[in-house]
């Protein structure tokens, strides 16, 4: 390599890095591009500053979800995941986003590696097989994957809570511990049935030790492996109360055929659970970027030659470090590097937690509208260098959540970059094309602007190591101030009416631009595209910048060239307006109606007493409904309603359930018989028909209002 950053040094860190791995069942949305562009912007520093990165990624290819999805549009899960792949770039290249390696989990290296963890695990004696009662949905015929089992939160109670982890609580556990369970396919309540699982044994005193003094600990050069904040939380997961609940339990980690995921060895039929596979697919990922010598680009010179995967792993100077989300911080802090510690391989050194992106100040949400398509932002021709300076300079190193708003957007970009940023070199650079050919000059000594330049970017260096991005930004923009200050007092529209002052009106200029020059080093990790047209076509570089450059003084510029535009907020209220959905049917709407014409109708909460297939019939079950009502003899009167819901339910699953009925609807006469009401059920556009039901404590007979 011949930039001079790249010669080995004792201060030269070695780094894998990675975001985490979006699962490949659907585009990527404002959220993942966030923490893309944070990593890109914390990897782009390293590499400007001298340091080995090797920045990873790929698609968590595995799983029931994707398996249905592919399923659901015909295609083999290896078809599907690939079709979404093969959409990632556009995404990636459109907001600068250099990844090394692009891969997937379902590669062979995946596979092999992690069977490979498997039996080191296994032969570490933390693999347990134990049989598990486990959900099965009656109406589809199979296990139901943790997703499709929702519920409430065994933890903090809330609803619609997913049977894996709790949206609301971050609490992770097993399905079954749900209270009130549904199958989120068909809605029919799930069966226990068992099954052979296997489990990691994280409850075993080996491994709550190890973890304890993990989380706690930090890597070689003292830097903690988690953010206090992520540490604090952490600390709950280990505490048991005084009923001996809580505390860390063991992890099931196998799934029964059929699943789309990489077969346990000596175990037929079973899967490991996604998640025992994904981050696996970080080393995967990594390993094949090794093998196929794209790596090399980033090797020490001294070490070129003798790299590989597993003998950069080895070295204990190799820091890994994984950029993820808040609600994916259990599997990284406790299954991921138990994992690879008691499978004998090194550690992470850093997880780096971020918050969620909210829009307007709301959690983004697909079906109300909301949220920000990174590809209608391309579509609309934003800058994507707007998206990651307006992102940058809201981040910091904590937790907390980022809330995208349209005016603060604008404001930013145009006020910081365009007017503070660019407005030095559109202005100072017009003067020295003008009057000095392009000649820049100084009088004097310039060991205080070049000491000041030092001092900025040592700064602005650790702020961004720290993920202080917005910090650092600050920083930026008042240097900017100090410069458009600097050039204003200065007055070299008046300097250059004189004549005899065309030295002064030429250093002023340059000291204009060498703080110009400074700037763009300083902001290349977060505007890549801009800062390298800056070095390049202004300034006459053959090469990008490196973090050693912020402290030189350039000696010639080239005529102004336009390099950023200003945001029109026209356009920006284009990309918030959700997108005209023409084909989307409408839900019909209805006169409103007064409180009177509700009354009318007579609802009320009954117990579904039997339901019965109906002969001739593949929509209708026969359901006998008790609502509370006696006959002449004081015996309990049951009524006999038919209703459509057979394609989604399996009758038996339905005795007993509370659900809510028309009770004075007309009696009608059908094909089948008397139906004598109406229960009432959801559906929408999707598949599915669900049932209501009144909350626990409701009685048949009950009057719903
Ligand atoms: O939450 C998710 O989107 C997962 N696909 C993240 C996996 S990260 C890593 F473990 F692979
Ligand atoms: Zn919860």
């Amino acid at each position: 390599m011949s930039s001079p950053a790249a010669e080995p040094s004792p201060n030269k860190r070695r780094l894998f890095v990675t975001t985490a791995l979006p699962y490949a069942n659907g585009a990527f949305h404002i959220g993942h591009m966030m923490e893309y562009i944070q990593a890109d912007i914390w990897v782009r520093l390293q590499r400007m500053l001298g340091h080995e990165v090797h920045f990873v990624c790929a698609d968590d290819a595995h799983g029931a979800p994707i398996m249905i999805a592919a399923d659901k549009m015909g295609k083999t899960p290896q078809e599907f995941v690939a079709d979404i792949a093969a959409g990632r770039p556009r995404y990636l290249d459109g907001f600068h986003i250099r990844f090394d390696n692009w891969h997937s989990t379902d590669a062979p290296e995946n596979h092999h590696l992690a069977q490979e963890i498997y039996r080191a695990l296994r032969k570490a004696g933390l693999i347990a097989e134990r049989s598990i009662e486990q959900f099965y949905d009656p109406v589809k015929g199979m296990f139901l994957p943790d997703r499709y089992i929702k519920g409430h939160c065994p933890k903090c109670d809330s609803p619609d809570q997913y049977g894996d982890s709790c949206e609301v609580c971050g609490a992770v556990y097993g399905p079954t511990e749900l209270r009130k369970p549904y199958s989120a396919l068909s809605g029919a309540t799930p069966e226990l049935r068992s099954s052979e699982h296997y489990f990691f044994q994280l409850s075993s005193e080996r491994c709550v030790d190890f973890l304890r003094n993990w989380t706690q600990a930090g890597d070689a050069q003292g830097r903690p492996h988690l953010q206090q904040e992520v540490l604090n939380k952490v600390r709950e997961w280990f505490t048991v109360d005084e009923h001996g609940r809580g505390g860390l339990a063991d992890w099931d980690i196998s799934r029964d055929a059929p699943y789309f995921g990489i077969e346990i060895p000596d175990a037929p039929g079973k899967y490991f659970y996604v998640w025992l596979d994904a981050p696996i697919g970080y080393l995967a990922s990594l390993k094949n970027h090794f093998d196929t010598g794209r790596a090399a680009a980033h090797w020490h010179e001294a070490s070129r030659t003798q790299q590989d995967f597993d003998t950069f792993l080895r070295d204990p100077a190799v820091e890994q470090v994984h950029f993820i989300g808040k609600d994916i911080v259990y599997f990284h802090t406790l299954f991921w590097p138990a994992t690879l510690h008691f499978s004998g391989r090194k550690t992470p050194s850093q997880i780096h937690v971020h918050g969620h992106v909210t829009v307007g100040g709301e959690k983004m949400s697909k079906s109300r509208g909301t949220g920000i398509s990174p590809l209608r932002y391309l579509e609309l021709q934003l800058d994507p260098e707007w998206l990651r300076y307006y992102l940058a300079a809201k981040l910091s190193g904590r937790v907390d959540d980022l809330d995208f708003g349209a005016e603060d957007f604008v404001a930013r970009v145009n006020s910081d970059l365009v007017g503070k940023y660019v407005n030095i070199a559109s202005r100072a650079c017009r003067f020295i094309t003008q009057h000095f050919d392009g000649r820049l000059d100084y009088l004097g000594a310039t060991d205080a602007l070049r000491e000041a330049a030092r001092a900025l970017a040592h700064d602005v260096a650790a702020a961004l190591d720290a993920r202080e991005y917005a910090r650092a930004l600050r920083e930026i923009m008042a240097h900017a101030d100090r410069i458009n200050a600097a050039f204003d007092t200065a007055q070299p529209w008046v300097l250059a009416k004189d004549a005899s002052r065309r030295a002064e009106l030429q250093d002023v200029c340059s000291r204009a631009l060498a703080g110009f020059w400074t700037l763009s080093v300083l902001l290349a990790p977060v505007l890549p595209a801009t800062a390298s047209r800056v070095a390049r076509e202004l300034f006459g570089l053959q090469r990008d910048f490196l973090w050693s450059d912020c402290a030189e003084l350039p000696r010639q510029v080239a005529p102004y060239r336009h390099l950023l535009q200003r945001v029109d907020p026209a356009r920006l209220q284009q990309l918030l307006q959700p997108e005209a959905k023409p084909e989307a049917p409408q839900a019909p709407a209805q006169p409103s109606i007064g409180i009177e014409d509700f009354a009318k109708v007579e609802l009320r909460v009954a117990r579904i007493v039997d339901a019965q297939a109906v002969e001739g019939s593949t929509k209708l079950l026969r359901l006998s409904l008790d609502l509370g009502e006696r006959d002449a003899q004081g015996g309990s009167r049951l009524r006999n309603v038919f209703s459509g819901i057979a394609s989604a339910y399996d009758p038996r699953a339905l005795v007993g359930r509370l659900t809510v009925v028309v009770a004075n609807l007309a009696a009608r006469k059908m094909k089948f018989g008397l139906s004598e009401g109406m229960v009432l059920a959801a559906s929408g556009e999707g598949p599915g028909i669900f049932l209501l039901a009144p909350d626990s404590g409701a009685e048949p007979g009950m009057r719903v209002s």
